[in-house]
């Protein structure tokens, strides 16, 4: 059995199974308003300057070119939304990003080939654009990129070098999934196995990047260690930038929900919203899994905190105990609320967008999802966030079945 099994519960007209057997009504484990967050304010230099705005349209230049590219379909779940009682409820579906099912594909995967444009741009004495890095294999084979991952950012990250012609080595901790080391190793990647956590991977994969002479393709960052991670970020923005292009409303959202591992993803949504919608940006609400909860931390300690992680989430690619220093440069501003989830409510919510939405989200996309239709049972809360019949809510889903022995243990069960 590949994921935990228990009681039964009966959740958005869904009965499924749940692990710890939770009354109903507990699934927001913690709640922390964020005093910081600055709003009715334009985003400040300091702020969009992490991520300026030419980083973001040379990410999305060049990945509009990588063939294969669509835009994602941005979906609107009129069921559920008339169920929780707001106005508008879109789902930003990343399980058809490419072949890899995850908006992670547009990060690690970026920032391999535009760190490879300098590393052989340099090896050849004259520039060469991003979009000639692959007719420069004989350079590139030389490179080892490295990275580790709870899936997701090692599957981006083996498919960019797979691309480019270099090297790959993928740190993974002892808890990720089978199937998720094989989706790497198809891309030609080496998968190194590392006892401890993701955290744990992180450290190990930087100290031999170190002592190898590899490339750190990393997705977190940490003092010292901005440039590539901020890369990885610009690529994410391609989805945001994606969601706001479709959003069928004059008026922008009115609050946005979205999944937080180390930050990245959060971090960069939510500083590309701002910029473009500047005063008038939509609330924004970080949800975490009760067990991974670095940036809810980070919010209650008022700096980049680290959780250490006993037991390993069912939304794997939100494992991460330790928050990325320059996404909290973002977020300590920026995010109004961050909320803490249990795994019972994932299941039940792939199952439901499965059934009623034909959407395929994996175990890491409904936690935004989750966090809004939990915090609709709880009118106290609803209140506090400013969620109402007149809300216009976005939520990204950040994967498909990126291991579809799981998805369909979860979702077939
Ligand atoms: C599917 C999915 N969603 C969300 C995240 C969270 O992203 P971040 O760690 O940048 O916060 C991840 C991270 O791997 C992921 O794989």
């Amino acid at each position: 059995m590949l994921v935990a099994k228990a009681v039964d519960t009966e959740y958005l007209g869904v009965t499924t199974s749940g692990s710890t057997g939770r009354e109903l009504g507990m699934a927001i484990q913690n709640h922390c308003h964020n005093d910081k967050a600055l709003i009715g304010q334009s985003c400040p230099g300091q702020i969009s300057n992490i991520l300026p705005k030419a980083s973001r349209h040379q990410a999305r230049k060049t990945i509009a070119r990588w063939s294969g590219y669509a835009p994602t379909p941005l979906r609107s779940l009129l069921t559920l939304a008339a169920e929780l009682g707001v106005s508008d409820l879109w789902y930003k579906d990343e399980s058809c990003r490419f072949d890899l099912a995850s908006f992670k594909a547009l990060g690690g995967a970026y920032a391999v080939q535009s760190k490879l444009q300098m590393i052989i741009g340099e090896a050849c004495g004259h520039k060469i654009a991003i979009d000639e890095v692959d007719r420069y294999r004989q350079h590139a084979e030389s490179v080892t990129v490295v990275t580790a991952t709870d899936g997701n950012h090692g599957r981006s990250v083996a498919w960019g070098a797979e691309r480019c012609g270099c090297r790959c080595v993928v740190y993974m901790h002892e808890q990720v999934s089978p199937g998720r080391q094989e989706a790497v190793e198809v891309l030609g990647a080496r998968v190194q196995r590392v006892k401890g956590n993701y955290d744990d991977s992180v450290r190990q994969a930087a100290e031999d990047a170190k002592a190898n002479g590899w490339l750190l393709v990393s997705d977190t960052s940490w003092p010292g260690y901005e440039d590539i991670p901020r890369t990885v970020m610009a690529g994410y923005t391609v989805m945001s930038g994606e969601a706001m292009d479709q959003w069928p409303n004059v008026e922008p959202p009115t609050h946005v929900f979205i999944q937080g591992g180390c930050g990245g993803l959060a971090g960069s949504v939510f500083l590309d919203l701002w910029c473009r919608y500047g005063p008038d940006r939509p609330r924004f609400i970080v949800v975490e899994p009760q067990t991974a909860a670095c940036l809810y931390e980070s919010a209650c300690a008022g700096k980049p905190s680290v959780v250490k992680i006993t037991t390993e989430t069912l939304m794997a690619g939100l494992s991460c105990g330790e928050t990325s220093h320059i996404a909290w440069r973002i977020l300590e501003t920026a995010v109004d609320d961050f909320l803490t989830i249990n795994d019972d409510l994932v299941g039940p919510l792939m199952r439901r967008l499965a059934q009623d939405e034909s959407i395929v989200a994996g175990e890491s996309a409904v936690s935004g999802l989750a966090g809004l239709t939990e915090v609709m049972r709880d009118q106290k809360l609803a209140d506090q966030l400013g969620v109402s019949e007149h809300s216009r809510i976005l939520v990204f889903g950040t994967e498909g079945a990126t291991d579809p022995a799981i998805y369909d243990e979860l979702v077939m069960s």
